[in-house]
């Protein structure tokens, strides 16, 4: 059995490689790809990995490669986590619309969309390559963002392919609540309920052994003004965990308190935190160094800490704690795995068509649900119809995205612009105009040419 990551260069992969080999037995794994156009930053990282699996024993063999054909030959599992333009275009997608005063993320606002332009076609060279020499019944699981318009793209432009896109920030959330909330720390047994798009939904309800966590979840925030746990904002000065720095940077430790100004808001449901950039922009703009965004920290902390940790590892055969992260990303995917690979019927929140899913919002939208997937996929359940303002904010960004993908395959300027004019991220569609303009210009290697 072969599982071959695309984007083996990421700098996620040393955690992703460490949850398969941690259930080598459960997917009867004998194989691990490294698949990446960059064959200089995939070499880095695969000595971390190839580290790893020795450090772990793991009968689990380590191929690298730049081929499609050696990556993906009788594949199995794909796991994706492509980058396209890497970190150079992200610090793109975040500063050029703070320059015009409007939201500045990688896969929210403008730069989402920008982002998305740029990968929808790689992704669907990936999945072409995969049918072409994967097995038959392969299952490729998408982390690659913007995952909203890479599903979207996929379901237009490859129906039949046999892929789920993920998302581990509901997990991500869950984890966090674990440690915010006493003795609640499995929250991988939580019962949750959640809906929406991706980066764009809210839990309805989550349970663990008959406690309703999520009413104590929405306690501990309101009290601390924060979703981050205790310890983080103790060790913030000491630690050079990634698991914890990432949460205390500048950029996340405002996302995980936009938790608590959302809900003072709309005390109903607890949003997913992505959603502070739609109902938050001005804050979040006031908040951001428009010279110095997440993708500065990111190059500044999980990249330096990779890449330094392989050169010391290179000179001194050691490996430092702080070199890679491993949890509950690289949990999740592989863990996914396991449930189709074993028939489990496991739920997960996941990335699907709605085909009537959720009775009032359009069959053909990309939703975010928690669904039970076994050998054959997702398997579907209808759930009741939502609120007229949670069916609202959807169907605006659905839009956004739906005009973008349209856009692409066209080529069309006016519709790229009007997705962009779409997003709830921005005021005028004079800055959506000019922002366009000048992303179309720095991404000229990338995007489709838009006429
Ligand atoms: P990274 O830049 O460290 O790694 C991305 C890798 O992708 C690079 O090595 C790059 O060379 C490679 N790449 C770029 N274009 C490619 C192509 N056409 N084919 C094959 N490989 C290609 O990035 P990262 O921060 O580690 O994140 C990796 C990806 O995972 C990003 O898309 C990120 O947004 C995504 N991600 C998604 C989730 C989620 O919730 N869906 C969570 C974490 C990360
Ligand atoms: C979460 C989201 C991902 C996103 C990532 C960014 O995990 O679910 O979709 O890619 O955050 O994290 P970063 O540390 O790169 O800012
Ligand atoms: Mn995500």
């Amino acid at each position: 059995m072969i599982i071959t990551i695309v984007g083996g260069g990421s700098t996620f992969t040393p955690g992703i490689v460490k949850s398969i080999a941690l259930r080598q037995k459960d997917l009867d794994v004998n194989e691990i790809r490294l698949f990446d156009i960059d064959e200089e930053r995939q070499y880095k990282v695969s000595v971390v990995v190839d580290y790893i699996l020795k450090e772990m024993n793991s009968p689990i063999k380590l191929t690298v490669t730049t081929i499609p054909e050696i990556a993906y030959k009788d594949a199995t599992f794909i796991f994706a986590q492509m980058r396209v333009g890497k970190y150079e275009m992200r610090i793109h997608d975040e500063q050029i619309p703070l320059k015009y005063g409007c939201v500045g993320q990688e896969t929210c606002g403008l730069g989402g969309l920008a982002y998305g332009l740029r990968t929808i076609f790689p992704m669907m060279k990936v999945i072409d390559d995969v049918e072409k020499y994967a097995n038959k019944d392969y299952w490729i699981l998408n982390y690659s963002n913007p995952a909203a318009v890479v599903s979207e793209a996929c379901r237009v432009l490859r129906p039949n392919a046999r892929i789920i896109n993920i998302c581990d920030m509901p997990i991500a959330i869950l984890e966090m609540i674990s440690k915010c909330v006493k003795d609640a720390s499995d929250y991988e047994s939580y019962k949750v309920d959640y809906f929406g798009l991706n980066h764009f939904g809210w839990f309805t309800s989550i349970d663990y052994q008959g406690r309703n966590i999520m009413e104590e979840a929405k306690e501990y925030i309101l009290k601390h003004e924060t979703l981050l746990p205790e310890v983080y904002i103790e060790k913030i000065k000491q630690t050079k965990s990634e698991e914890i720095v990432r949460h205390v940077s500048n950029s996340w430790l405002h996302t995980w308190a936009s938790e608590n100004e959302m809900l003072k808001l709309f005390p109903d449901y607890l949003p997913n935190t992505y959603l502070n950039y739609y109902f938050l922009s001005k804050e979040s703009v006031a908040h951001s160094n428009p010279t110095y965004t997440r993708a500065n920290e990111v190059i500044n902390s999980r990249e330096k800490n990779l890449f330094e940790g392989v050169d010391h590892y290179l000179k001194t055969g050691e490996i430092t704690k702080e070199a890679f992260y491993h949890g509950a990303h690289g949990n999740f995917i592989a863990d996914l795995a396991v449930s189709i690979k074993n028939d489990e019927n496991k739920e997960f929140i996941v990335i699907v068509e709605n085909k009537g899913i959720i009775p009032n919002i359009a069959d053909d939208a990309m939703i975010e649900v928690p669904l039970k997937i076994g050998k054959n996929g997702p398997i579907y359940a209808k759930r009741d119809a939502i609120p007229l303002f949670y069916k609202a904010m959807m169907d605006q960004q659905l839009a956004s995205e739906k005009l973008l993908v349209e856009g692409a395959i066209e080529g069309d300027y006016l519709k790229v612009l009007q997705s962009f004019s779409l997003n709830k991220t921005v005021n005028s569609a004079n800055d959506a105009k000019s922002i366009l303009d000048e992303m179309m210009e720095v991404n000229k290697a990338y995007w489709p040419t838009l006429k």
